[in-house]
């Protein structure tokens, strides 16, 4: 509550101050990084006491911030799940405490959608859509045998799940295209990195070429290139790169000529979040889906967008 010049409590259940607990997944990715500072930002610009948990890509870590979250009877509740199962319990716990629940940018597979107020976040089965379109497109005049090989968000993830789904869903059109290799990276550069040299010694065992990465995001394309480039392989040109979310490095190498698509997935979601969390708790109605605006960004764009890049 605030207090006012003669040094009374002033407050009224209007300008109360509220208090939102976030339970992040990790700092894993450019992404997330993003994400994070946006929430960061906009709860101070809008005047929310933010009590911030980063859960290190672990959900366990993920479910004991939430009950920490009840415990100290916050007002509202939002968290990015790190992958889609588990979270029932929990979330039934908080509905108990009478603590409305904001999920952001992933979802949760529970049958009960009465265990949250609203999912702010992207269609990331559009996303992969996205991703297969163009591609579709690109090798529409190609003869023979397309080989792409995938590099999966976290396992159990939303984004990963639902990236390869609206992927497979497009590029089945066509049956040259094929996912001949598939891994987690992780979402990370490093695991990125590690897996994309695990496939470059496979292919090369078996002799085979691989003709297009589809990365889950930027990080992994990121550390991707890094393998492909020790490899003397040419990312962008020996290897066509499809890439997800379009932090600025991503764009930078686009620019270079290492990655030939990104298609957006838009991290700045604090203005909203703050918006719903101080409607959920003033009583008011919120939309239960509330979808980010996203684009889609060939190499072509690259030079001319950079700058305009927010993450
Ligand atoms: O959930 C969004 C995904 O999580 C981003 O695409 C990825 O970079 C992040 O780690």
């Amino acid at each position: 509550s605030s207090t006012n010049a003669t040094g009374t409590e002033g407050a009224t259940q209007t300008d109360k101050k509220i208090t939102l607990g976030f339970a992040q997944v990790g700092a894993e990715s450019g992404w997330r990084t993003a994400n994070t500072k946006s929430i960061q930002d906009s709860a101070k610009a809008a005047g929310v006491d933010l009590k911030f948990s980063d859960a290190q890509q672990k959900q366990e870590n993920q479910i004991k911030a939430i009950r920490s979250f009840i415990a100290q009877k916050v007002d509202v509740i939002a968290f990015s799940p790190v992958v889609e199962s588990g979270w029932d319990t929990v979330l039934k716990e908080a509905k108990d405490a009478g603590i409305p629940v904001i999920l952001t940018d992933r979802a949760v597979d529970s049958s009960d959608t009465s265990l949250y107020k609203s999912f702010l976040g992207s269609d990331f089965v559009e996303e992969g859509r996205r991703a297969g379109k163009w591609l579709l497109d690109e090798m529409k005049d190609h003869q023979g045998p397309v080989n792409i090989v995938e590099l999966q968000g976290t396992t159990g993830s939303a984004p990963a799940i639902d990236r390869k789904k609206g992927f497979e869903e497009i590029i089945k059109n066509n049956p040259n295209l094929k996912i001949v290799k598939s891994q987690t990276g992780d979402f990370t550069r490093a695991k990125g990195k590690e897996v994309m040299e695990a496939f470059i010694k496979s292919a090369k065992a078996e002799n085979t070429k691989m003709d297009v990465l589809y990365a889950h995001n930027d990080d992994m394309a990121l550390g991707a290139i890094q393998a492909l480039e020790e490899a003397g392989i040419k990312p962008g040109k020996d290897i066509l790169i499809i890439s997800m979310d379009g932090i600025k490095d991503a764009f930078q190498a686009m620019k270079d000529g290492k990655i030939n698509l990104i298609v957006e997935c838009n991290p700045l979601m604090g203005p909203q979040l703050m918006q719903i969390a101080q409607d959920v708790v003033a009583g008011k109605d919120v939309q239960k889906r509330i979808l980010t605006n996203e684009g889609v960004f060939p190499q072509d764009t690259a030079e001319k967008e950079l700058p305009n890049r927010q993450y």
